[in-house]
């Protein structure tokens, strides 16, 4: 089935996600809570799946727009976890339009530090979650309304010359992927599959780094000067867009990774 023409129709429809579902991982604080907000200024249903149950309903209730948010507990290590957050999000509103998985753990560690269980840990977080959720929302999405969203990151192109730690650097490039596999096998279907890439952004998983130590501080007051626009991502400029690939105005864009990174790569 082709992906339909929207030639003609206008800019403020192809944004709005108005009558749409959209379920953010992760989605409680940081990036994931910043893109849970714009999908909800667009009009959409947002369901939050975190890990902390409480601060996803805190933040779900704090949502613009007039549908009726939902916070949930999830762990995407747990599969029973993430279908039961795709069945709450079909109970609740009786669609799945949007999938953003962004929840994701990045422990730094040199790589002959790393454990074998800390490998898995972020392998089986930041891949094999994704994939439960991809393959989940698919599962329930109508024909040429679907968009699954997978929050990457830098770390899909390079290791930022050591920065990110290499099970993190691993887990995002097959993240990377996966999104392309995704695309090409769904999107027959008219469901999307987008990659979004930020660079280091200033979250409360970035804040606790600061917390190791003024070195570390020090090194991400450095990076953020260092990018070609000056300054360390913000959760908004993530979460612009991941707007943009979810709504229709990106209605052809599918197996592709967006860098939103200041310049980062460019350099
Ligand atoms: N912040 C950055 O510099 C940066 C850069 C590039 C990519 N990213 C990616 O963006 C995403 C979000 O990062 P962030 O900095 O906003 O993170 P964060 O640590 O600030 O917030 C992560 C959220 O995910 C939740 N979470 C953790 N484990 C979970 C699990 N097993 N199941 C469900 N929810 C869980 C946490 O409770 C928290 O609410 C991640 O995938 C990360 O890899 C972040």
């Amino acid at each position: 089935m082709a992906y339909p023409d929207l030639t003609g129709r206008s800019l403020a429809d192809l944004i709005s996600l108005a009558g749409r579902t959209a379920v953010v991982t992760g989605g409680a604080t940081g990036i994931g809570k910043a893109i849970a907000t714009r999908l909800a200024e667009a009009g959409a249903t947002v369901v939050i799946g975190d890990l902390n149950a409480e601060m996803a309903s805190a933040t779900a209730s704090t949502l613009p727009g007039a549908a009726a948010h939902v916070g949930s507990s999830l762990d995407v290590n747990d599969h029973a976890s993430v279908t039961a957050l795709a069945d709450l999000a079909m109970s609740e509103t009786g669609r799945l339009d949007i999938w953003v998985n962004n929840a994701g753990i990045y422990p730094s560690r040199p790589v002959l530090e790393i454990t074998d269980a800390e490998w898995d840990r972020v392998m089986d977080l930041n891949l094999r979650g994704t994939f439960f959720g991809a393959r989940e929302a698919a599962l329930r999405m109508q024909a040429n309304k679907g968009v699954i969203v997978n929050i990457v990151s830098t770390a899909a192109f390079n290791s930022s010359n050591g920065a990110n730690p290499a099970h993190y650097v691993a887990s995002k490039h097959a993240v990377a992927g996966l999104t392309k596999s995704l695309a090409v096998e769904l999107g027959a279907k008219g469901i999307r599959a987008v990659g979004v890439a930020p660079t280091l952004t200033e979250t409360p998983g970035v804040e606790a780094k600061r917390a190791e130590g003024a070195a570390v501080n020090e090194a991400l007051v450095r990076y953020g000067q260092s990018l070609p626009l000056g300054r360390l991502g913000l959760p908004d400029d993530i979460a612009r867009v991941v707007l943009f690939a979810a709504s229709d105005f990106a209605g052809f864009v599918t197996g592709t990774v967006i860098p939103v990174d200041g310049g980062d790569l460019a350099r």
